[in-house]
């Protein structure tokens, strides 16, 4: 599979965070910028958090295909971004990556509503990453569902632009081998706190349902998709 490596200027300080965090047993402090309080946290202290988020997923949100892909968060659902927000800090999502995810992820519950509402409003373009001769493939997958091995169309729930709505994902424009990842290792990473369940389970089915030749398909689809 490729993953087509993605170098920009713009994103100066990922890479060496990624690196520290990566490789700091002991999670770092500059590596958790947790409040944990639930007073609402002032425009300053919200500009601060940001930047912080930018500092990985990109200036406005739209990933970064480094050597750890890094989903593009921008446009997506202000619901679906807080849901997962509250799932990394609870521990149902992710919990045994190598980077603590949910102290990343995890800061007070106003602090999370305030930044999903901020990167749901930003429309960057798609970094337009998965193989080409894949695409026409994954159209006809998306919009069609394959009776025969029991894959349904996507665009049932995730609709017909792939744009999403409330709880279910936007899926345009995300990165290539962050799709490919998350419907290959899916219950692997996602509700993976038995005692509370979340919107995980829904895509259960789906994601083992999907062979891998599918799910790359799909995924060089939505990359390209605005
Ligand atoms: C050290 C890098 C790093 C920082 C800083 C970071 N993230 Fe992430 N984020 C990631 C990675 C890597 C993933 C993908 C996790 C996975 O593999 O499922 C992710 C996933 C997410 C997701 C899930 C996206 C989806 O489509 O399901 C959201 C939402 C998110 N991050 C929001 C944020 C916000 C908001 C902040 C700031 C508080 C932030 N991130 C800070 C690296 C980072
Ligand atoms: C029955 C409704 C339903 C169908 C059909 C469905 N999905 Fe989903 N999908 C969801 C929901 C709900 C979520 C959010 C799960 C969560 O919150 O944990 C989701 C999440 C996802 C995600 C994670 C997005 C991210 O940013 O991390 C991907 C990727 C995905 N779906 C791909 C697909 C593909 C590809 C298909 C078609 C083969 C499909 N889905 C069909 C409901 C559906």
């Amino acid at each position: 599979m490729r993953h087509r490596k993605i170098q920009s200027p713009r994103y100066p300080r990922v890479q060496l965070m990624m690196r520290l965090c990566l490789s700091s047993m002991i999670f770092s402090t500059a590596c958790v910028a947790a409040e944990r309080d639930m007073t609402t946290p002032s425009a300053g202290v919200i500009h601060a958090k940001m930047a912080y988020c930018q500092d990985c997923h990109g200036p406005s949100g739209q990933g970064y295909a480094g050597f750890a892909p890094i989903p593009r968060i921008g446009g997506q659902t202000t619901r679906y971004l807080a849901n997962q927000l509250k799932a990394f800090a609870e521990s149902r999502r992710d919990a045994n990556a190598s980077i603590a995810m949910s102290s990343i992820h995890g800061p007070s519950e106003p602090m999370r509503a305030a930044l999903a509402e901020h990167f749901s409003k930003l429309e960057p373009e798609p970094i337009a990453d998965g193989p080409k001769g894949l695409v026409a493939a994954g159209k006809r997958i998306y919009a069609e569902g394959v009776l025969a091995s029991n894959v349904p169309a996507c665009s049932a729930c995730h609709g017909p632009e792939a744009r999403g709505k409330a709880e279910i994902p936007r899926l345009s424009g995300q990165l290539y081998p962050y799709t490919v990842q998350e419907l290959e290792s899916w219950s692997t990473k996602r509700g993976t706190d038995p005692a509370n369940a979340d919107m995980a389970a829904v895509m259960i089915p789906v994601a083992h349902a999907m062979s891998h030749d599918q799910i790359a398909a799909v995924a060089a689809y939505l990359s390209y998709l605005k």
